[in-house]
């Protein structure tokens, strides 16, 4: 039932080759929003918003899709228009097609009105009392002699996630557009201010994206494996896990990534833990203040192989709220993860295009497993005749065949729990996904 529709796919598709037609975009977060899928539909009408700013429909269907009162109600014809301005004010035809953020918070006004009313003038980010201004050094204190490690905004950007189209849109339309840009935080308030939990098969990328979305926000980068919180003192993981959260504060900007966010809960229903029920009541109460002001400027991925052994509270609206699969890389992103991996190694000639034909599935670590490999036998051949030669295409199809997909037995548990475990329509893009592969 909650299969995606053909319908919704080619539309899906459809958006992707034309990304700047909005009444099509519409109509696609339309029926999103009527399958009750409302991140998405929110996302859609984000990006409808950056192409038609201040589009009406655009604006109604995002308010519906955050589930905001369409307050006030609709005035009946006959009545005089209130006093809501109903153009934003004219702006000068050479100025570039950029949002107009501030005739946008306008026309939305009577919609998100309430979070806005104590201050009008909202390009300057002073006005509200909700927000604080982002750091702008970004470096936080110097004497931080914290034990997290943040990297500094770092090199990795999207462009260096090779393929992945369809992730690396909903990314831009979902989390990064909105995030970028203070004012259209304030704008679509705290729906789009949870956090964002990947998952998929081990080795596909969730890391590398997680990197590649700070290095977009320009944003530091705190990485912590809940397992490593986990396997320090029970007593002090919940203060482990406010630290976090307090150094983050501090460098703000900075994209908190929970790796392995399946560890809390797995270990949780294992061991019924007292201490853990506690961490997780920790993190709860971390998430919940990126709601607040104290936590402007910090944005929290998170990523498991696992989600259906998340702790069902850390997904609740708000917290980590939205879910993005991320599946095996495609051909173009195999293609850029061969180039890599391949981009020291003494080769001759290689057939990049039959490699990626020949590797469906692999996952990116499977990948570098399979360059290591065709290196190997590379290596060896020249040390038993004494020739050196180079890698060729033949190695690296010889090691492709002789290795199977890690995502396999991944796909084999993931089917069920889509199948079978699909509440809320969480895995819709699991479904999609095998359905297209004919794994269902
Ligand atoms: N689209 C891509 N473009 C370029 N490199 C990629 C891409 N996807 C994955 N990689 C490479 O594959 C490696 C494995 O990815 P990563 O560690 O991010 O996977 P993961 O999903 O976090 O795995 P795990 O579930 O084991 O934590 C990375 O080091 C990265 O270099
Ligand atoms: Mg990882």
């Amino acid at each position: 039932m909650s299969d995606e529709s053909p319908l919704l796919r080619s539309l899906r598709a459809a958006v992707a080759a034309a990304p700047e037609d909005v009444p099509l975009r519409l109509h696609f977060a339309e029926l999103l929003l009527a399958e009750g899928r409302h991140d998405e539909a929110v996302g859609q009408a984000a990006a409808a918003l950056q192409h038609a700013p201040g589009d009406p429909a655009a604006r109604d269907l995002m308010a519906r899709a955050m589930g905001l009162p369409t307050q006030p109600p609709p005035p009946p014809a006959t009545a005089p228009t209130p006093p809501t301005p109903p153009t934003p004010p004219a702006r000068t035809p050479d100025e570039p097609p950029a949002f107009d953020w501030a005739a946008a918070e306008q026309q939305v006004a009577d919609l998100v009105g309430p979070r806005f009313t104590d201050g009008d003038d909202s390009a300057t980010g002073t006005g509200g009392g909700m927000e604080a201004p982002l750091t702008s050094d970004g470096l936080g204190d110097p004497g931080d002699a914290s034990a997290w490690d943040v990297d500094a905004p770092g090199a990795v950007r999207l462009a260096d996630v090779g393929g992945m189209r369809e992730v690396k849109e909903r990314l831009e339309a979902a989390f990064l557009a909105p995030l970028r840009n203070p004012e259209l935080r304030r704008l679509y308030g705290k729906s789009l201010r949870g956090g964002l939990l990947l998952y998929g098969p081990p080795g596909c990328g969730k890391t590398f994206i997680a990197r590649a979305v700070a290095g977009e926000l320009g944003a530091s980068f705190l990485s912590v494996s809940l397992a490593d919180i986990l396997d320090m003192y029970i007593g002090t993981s919940e203060r482990n896990v406010h630290d976090i959260f307090e150094t983050a504060r501090r460098q703000a900007p900075c994209v908190v990534f929970l790796d392995e966010l399946d560890a809390l809960g797995a270990k949780r229903s294992r061991m019924h833990h007292s201490g853990l029920r506690n961490v997780v009541n920790q993190l709860l109460t971390e998430l919940d203040g990126v709601d607040g002001d104290r936590n402007e400027g910090v944005f929290v991925l998170a990523a498991t192989n696992v989600p259906w052994d998340v702790d069902l509270a850390l997904r609740r609206p708000g917290r980590l709220d939205r879910t993005l699969l991320v599946l095996p890389p495609d051909g173009p992103a195999r293609e850029a993860i061969l180039r890599y991996h391949l981009r020291e190694r003494p080769i001759e000639s290689v057939d990049l295009g039959r490699i990626v034909k020949a590797t469906e599935d692999f996952s990116g670590a499977d990948l570098a497993h399979l360059c290591e490999s065709a290196a190997e036998a590379a290596l060896l051949d020249s040390a038993r005749t004494g020739t050196v030669r180079m890698i060729t295409t033949k190695d690296l199809l010889r090691a492709a065949k002789e290795l199977k997909p890690s995502s396999e037995s991944w796909f084999a548990s993931a089917r069920n729990v889509a199948m079978f475990a699909n509440d809320g329509g969480t895995y819709d893009d699991l479904l999609a996904h095998l359905k297209k592969k004919r794994k269902l």
